[in-house]
């Protein structure tokens, strides 16, 4: 077998549409010389002309030089049929995402080219072994997934099926790292492993959105501000289609037997069958004008004319509660009777925090403290509260420059319950040994722009406030949703950080 940093490395890519041009080019600036080969007469002709373009581009940019892009270019190579492909060292399929018309594409390929030769397909959704199954030599076989635009995202997933050799992951994975990307290696599992760790993001920010929590709008800037994520949930979903990411959301969800961790609300199903695909359907979850920018959308902040409030009591005692109020000027009298009762917690939602405590639920007002606060801060109360108390302690907060967003009754609020379904998305990877923890974050990051890795996250938040944030809101909604996996509860009882390999 020759080595994948051998100079002479031959790589066929057949399919030569968004994703196939995509690999071509990173793989001819990587230093292979590139066989590119499409069904349609001309297609590959016309993609090798593109990417030679792309080159020249980045040569005006200053990113490539002018004898680097002329031998790249040189490097790409358009044929016409499969037997082309007879003297390649790897075959990346990048065709339609159907199963049958990959299968005899495969089947084509394993008889046109030699014993040593891989063949990977960038599926996205496909299982590999289910490709491989029609093949005489599976231990070849593997998946190399790509995201889209290939040349800007630096993530491809290595897919390993049952059959798939140790060898054939460790080529493909230096062949990604020549390509200039950062592989990961995967299990052959539904949406592999970005599609799926994706889940928990937007299907706990639609389950919030379902209940009445809290809006879309208010939704999305909680997350861009006080969890750095560049998109809130909505905008993700309006940006990639609802039309995408709803089919997507049922596979993955089937394909695990239906755990409810994952499982999305009936308001996606509801955009999906209205047709409110996104941005593409000039409108989803927000209203779009025909250059995609949002219309009127309505406003995340609560502003009321309230006079901020100058005094505040704790429900209990809270050294990190106690240093928000200093820093905003609130100060901390013992309960009047009448000042708002200030509480920080951590999973509980106000009705619980006010049962517990034994604060009055009507002057009760909850902060979300369990995130970046500079900016913006969660406020929510309890059903039946005096909306005077939270108005006076939303106004204080304002009075500090800080945006304030007030949300309904819910078990960790927002960010916490968002943040801690990732979380334990990310342990439930790492459990079924989808990859590596370290990998896992990884991915998350290259894969979805994610401030953090899920597993990083569960750091961030503290190991075991994420899990008591997970084990409120399943006492709380009594449902299993919510569990948390044996990975956190582990670490948490002993004290280990997550990362810890099992
Ligand atoms: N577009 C994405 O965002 C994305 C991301 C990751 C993975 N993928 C996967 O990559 C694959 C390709 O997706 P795409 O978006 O590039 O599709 P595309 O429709 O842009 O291109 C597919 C190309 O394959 C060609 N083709 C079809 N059957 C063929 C055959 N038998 N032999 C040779 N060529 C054939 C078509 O003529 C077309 O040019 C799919 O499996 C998809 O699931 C897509």
């Amino acid at each position: 077998m020759k080595r994948p940093d051998a100079p002479n490395y031959l790589l066929g890519v057949a399919g030569a549409g968004a994703m196939g041009q995509g690999i071509a080019q990173v793989s001819a600036a990587g230093g292979m010389r590139v066989l590119l080969l499409d069904a349609n007469r001309g297609a590959a002709e016309t993609a090798v002309q593109t990417i030679r373009g792309r080159f020249a581009r980045q040569v005006e940019k200053g990113r490539m030089s002018a004898a680097d892009a002329e031998s790249a270019g040189a490097r790409l190579i358009p044929v016409q049929n499969v037997a082309d492909l007879a003297d390649c060292d790897t075959v990346v399929e990048a065709i339609f995402e159907d199963l049958e018309v990959k299968r005899a594409l495969f089947k084509e390929i394993e008889t046109a080219v030699g014993a040593d030769c891989l063949i990977a397909s960038n599926t996205s959704s496909i299982p590999i072994a289910s490709i491989a199954r029609v093949c005489e030599k599976r231990g070849r076989i593997a998946g190399l997934h790509f995201f889209n635009p290939v040349p800007l995202m630096k993530l491809v997933e290595v897919i390993t099926g049952p059959e798939t050799a140790e060898s054939t992951a460790e080529v493909l994975t230096a062949l990604g790292k020549r390509m200039g990307r950062v592989p990961v290696t995967v299990a052959d599992a539904p949406g592999f492993l970005v599609n799926m760790g994706g889940r928990a993001f937007t299907t706990e920010g639609l389950r919030i959105a379902h209940e009445n929590v809290a809006t879309p709008a208010q939704i999305d800037a909680i997350m861009r501000d006080c969890r750095h994520f560049r998109m809130g949930p909505f905008e993700l979903m309006d940006l990639t289609g609802i039309d995408v990411n709803f089919p997507v959301s049922q596979i993955v969800y089937n394909g695990y037997m239906q755990d409810p961790r994952i499982k999305t609300s009936p308001n996606h199903k509801a955009r999906f069958d209205a047709g409110r695909f996104g941005r593409k359907s000039g409108a989803g979850w927000f209203h779009y004008d025909a250059k995609g920018q949002v219309l009127g959308s309505p406003s995340p902040d609560h502003e009321t004319g309230a006079a901020p409030a100058r005094e505040v009591s704790l429900a209990e005692s809270d050294d990190i509660l106690a240093a928000f109020c200093a820093e905003i000027g609130l100060k901390i009298v013992s309960d009047n009777g009448s000042a708002p009762i200030l509480a920080a917690p951590i999973g509980e939602d106000a009705t619980q925090s006010a049962v517990r405590t034994g604060a009055d639920f009507r002057r009760l007002v909850a902060l979300d403290l369990l995130c970046d606060t500079a900016k913006r801060v969660t406020v929510m109360t309890a059903p039946g509260a005096d909306p005077a108390a939270r108005d006076g302690v939303a106004a204080a907060i304002a009075a500090s420059g800080r945006k304030v967003t007030a949300i309904k009754d819910s078990p960790g609020f927002v960010a916490q319950r968002i943040g801690a379904m990732i979380a334990n998305l990310g342990c439930y990877m790492a459990e079924i040994a989808l990859a590596s923890p370290a990998d896992i974050d990884v991915a998350m990051k290259l894969g979805l722009n994610y401030p953090l890795g899920p597993l990083e996250l569960a750091e961030d938040m503290g190991v075991a406030h994420t899990h008591r944030v997970l084990t409120q809101l399943q006492a709380i909604t009594g449902e299993d949703r919510y569990r948390p996996t044996p990975w956190l509860a582990r670490r948490v009882a002993l004290s280990l950080p997550i990362h810890t390999e099992a």
